[in-house]
């Protein structure tokens, strides 16, 4: 009897960790520390039909249809989920073997993004956690339906705040595209390209996500700075760009006092960074710019948040984070274009000079402020930097910003929420989101919500709303988009409810800050330049 067929016959099933794992009880070959990912197909209405992707299927019979053999002797494997064989062969000893729903699902109009590509993020994340803490080294990944997807759902799903748990995760993947005796590539030569793209995309939401989840005695406005810059600097890009570092006295000199009147509540210096990224072969075009809210950590100030849950405005830099992490991104992807991050980093904190409610401070471009509550800070820093970002003659601005409470109870963490004074911006943004898998979704600019902000009693626009709770993230769009002239085209998003997943609502981003919309924001500027 060969080795293989008796493995075979050794095989038993077991529930381990939420993944049915199915294993030899020959141990000679679990040493080798390798795995395949290897992709199937969950027709809804054919459960019982196992239908292969074109590398599955060429897997299969090169294993004598041992694979097919194997996934009938228990149920089919649901969408998303992930089945591990052990010692299939002595060359292919370990598999895993992923659902990637069905081969043509139908749009879906409510859910606003490519089921294909969603799927194929969360079969290839859970194939890849199913290996986690087995010592497996080298993972190669059936890319058959959409290499750059998959790319994203492997690293994306690898990456832990902690080394330790990402040690955990085999240290090489890569794309699987050849039989272990035979080098004739099983795919076309572009699927290396593609799967790169998907790496690089990965790796931005997760320079993202390393900057939002990093404690914030660690992660204060300088630091920052010098990761970014550091990290800009390491990443060898094609175009220009260019990282400028301001400190406190060129923001005073910029008269930014909405932005010094909540810096000066902390002991930590304010810091004002600035990207420039030009593509290359860009025909001279007004830029497209970007603006991301940077407050390191949000105690609310004298107006102080409750402390139960306070830790998690170590990530109030989302937008910050985000906007760093895409300009770097689109430079790394070669992306033409002119684009410029501005990002106004501070603390908001409490000690004897911090902005107390009721105080009036004046914005760069001369607009009074009632600051009613000092945790309504992250549109005083923004009104200044988007006074400035008027210096760039900017085709568009788009501000990011974990802006409010009341967006983490519209939309939860299904959505970005974005204000928009464009159809034509929103609907290539929106497009992105569909691409992506981070979606976004449209709020309301009404005139309501404006009146609702100005005129205030002690000056001329109030940083909460007088309405009440109600319509909290439009009251502060309403804010922002007092600073932002009628002809420039604009969007906020606010980012709050995306902020982290920690319900795991993004079934292949881990647990801790999620580095949303980074990908999102990225294929928005390759479409800008398109
Ligand atoms: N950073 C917060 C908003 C936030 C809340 C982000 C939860 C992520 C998760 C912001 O600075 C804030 O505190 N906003 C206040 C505004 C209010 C005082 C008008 C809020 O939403 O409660
Ligand atoms: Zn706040
Ligand atoms: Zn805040």
């Amino acid at each position: 009897m060969s080795v293989t067929l008796r493995i075979l016959e050794n095989l038993t099933s077991q529930n381990y960790s939420g993944f049915v794992r199915v294993f030899s009880t020959s141990t000679a070959l679990l040493h080798q520390k390798k795995a395949i990912v290897l992709g199937i197909y969950t027709e809804k209405k054919q459960e019982n039909v196992i239908n292969k992707t074109e590398t599955s299927e060429t897997y299969d019979k090169w294993l004598e249809g041992k694979l097919t053999k194997l996934l009938s002797l228990s149920k089919p494997i649901e969408s998303g989920s992930s089945r591990l064989f052990f010692g299939t062969t002595e060359k292919c000893s370990i598999v895993s073997v992923v659902s990637l729903g069905e081969k043509n699902p139908q749009k879906n109009n409510n859910e606003s993004l490519d089921i294909r590509r969603e799927n194929i993020r969360k079969g290839i994340a859970a194939g890849i956690k199913s290996l986690k803490g087995l010592g497996i080294e080298n993972v190669e990944v059936d890319v058959t339906n959409d290499p750059t997807s998959a790319a994203e759902g492997a690293f994306l799903s690898t990456w832990n705040y902690k080394k330790s748990e990402r040690e955990k995760c085999p240290l090489s993947i890569s794309p699987l595209n050849s039989l272990p005796d035979n080098e004739t590539p099983l795919n076309g030569e572009d699927i290396v390209k593609k799967w790169e793209e998907g790496v690089i995309l990965a790796e931005g939401q997760n320079f993202a996500r390393h900057l939002m989840d990093s404690p914030a005695n660690l992660m204060d406005p300088t630091i920052f700075c010098e990761e970014v810059k550091n990290k800009i600097e390491s990443c060898g890009t094609k175009g220009e760009i260019k990282v400028i570092i301001r400190d406190k006295t060129w923001i005073e000199e910029q008269k930014m006092g909405a932005f010094l009147s909540v810096a000066k509540g902390s002991s930590q210096p304010p810091k004002f960074l600035e990207i420039h990224y030009t593509g290359e072969q860009n025909e001279s075009t007004n830029p497209l710019v970007l603006v991301g809210k940077g407050v390191t950590f949000d105690s609310g100030g004298v107006s102080i948040k409750p402390s139960q849950g306070m830790e998690e405005m170590r990530a109030d830099m989302g937008g910050a984070a985000t906007v760093c992490s895409a300009i770097l991104t689109a430079a790394r992807l070669n992306i033409p274009g002119e684009v410029i991050a501005l990002v106004p980093l501070c603390e908001n904190m409490v000690n004897g000079e911090a902005n107390k409610p009721g105080d009036v401070v004046t914005a760069k471009d001369g607009t009074t402020i009632q600051v009613d509550n000092t945790d309504a800070e992250g549109r005083l820093i923004l009104a200044d930097a988007l006074c400035y970002a008027r210096e760039f003659n900017p085709a568009v601005i788009v501000n990011v910003a974990t802006l409010t409470g009341a967006m983490v109870v519209a939309l939860g963490a299904g959505a970005t929420g974005v204000f928009s004074n464009c159809d034509e911006m929103w609907t290539k943004l929106n497009e992105a989101g569909y691409i992506t898998g981070d979606r976004v979704w449209r709020m309301p600019l009404y005139e309501l919500y404006s009146s609702q902000i100005k005129p205030a009693h002690l000056a001329d626009i109030n940083n909460v709303g007088k309405g009440g709770r109600g319509g909290g993230a439009c009251t502060a769009a309403a804010f922002l988009n007092h600073f932002i002239q009628k002809e420039t085209k604009w969007m906020h998003l606010d980012i709050a409810g995306v902020m982290d997943n920690a319900k795991q609502e993004v079934p292949y981003l881990g647990s801790g800050m999620a580095g949303r919309p980074t990908r999102t924001l990225t294929e928005f500027i390759r479409r800008f330049n398109e």
